[in-house]
């Protein structure tokens, strides 16, 4: 078992609460992708994603080639982290994969309450669509990489946690 832990999903299935929780509980440092970039850049994803989606995943792309060498963490990424082949053959390299996974309307939930605003990919008139546009695209590729999936609706926060904790043996 590889001593990282990395963790995929949509947009909206925790992942950054739960690997926030679950670094703390392994006694792990917790890594959140997103927020290396913002905190980089100074700016919100959002604001990022104004001057076009390509240079999200370029500094995206960059992100996970910093965090290479890293050694016991939980890492959680963006939910498009799947579309570069690149991003995942390294953090399969280095850790585990666990997906989280929801249904549609959990992640339309989740999404409504976090502030759609903050999604810029999901900032559109009718979110539930486009949820759906998105998840039927990457299903495969979130398939594709994870090692492990963990379902996580109407679960709450422990569960999952004790649920991955399991699964890692
Ligand atoms: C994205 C997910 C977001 C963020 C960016 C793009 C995506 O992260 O990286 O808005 O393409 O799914 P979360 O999954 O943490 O919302």
């Amino acid at each position: 078992m590889k001593e990282n832990i990395t963790i995929i999903g949509f947009m909206g299935t925790g992942k950054t609460t739960i690997g926030k929780q679950l670094a703390k509980r392994l006694m792990k440092n917790f890594i959140d992708l997103d927020e290396l970039i913002e905190n980089q850049t100074g700016k919100p994803i959002s604001m990022i994603f104004k001057d076009g989606e390509n240079e999200f995943r370029q500094l995206e792309r960059e992100k996970i080639k910093s965090i290479e060498k890293k050694k016991n963490c939980v890492i959680s990424c963006g939910g498009g982290i799947i579309l570069n082949k690149e991003n995942m053959e390294i953090l399969q390299e280095i850790s585990e994969v666990i997906l989280l996974e929801a249904s549609k309307e959990t992640i339309f939930k989740h999404i409504i309450s976090d502030g759609k605003e903050k999604r810029p990919l999901l900032n559109k008139e009718d979110p539930l669509n486009e949820i759906e546009k998105i998840l039927r695209f990457r299903k495969p590729l979130y398939d594709e990489f994870a090692s492990f999936r963990i379902i996580i609706d109407n679960k709450s926060i422990n569960e999952i946690i004790n649920e991955i904790i399991k699964l890692l043996g």
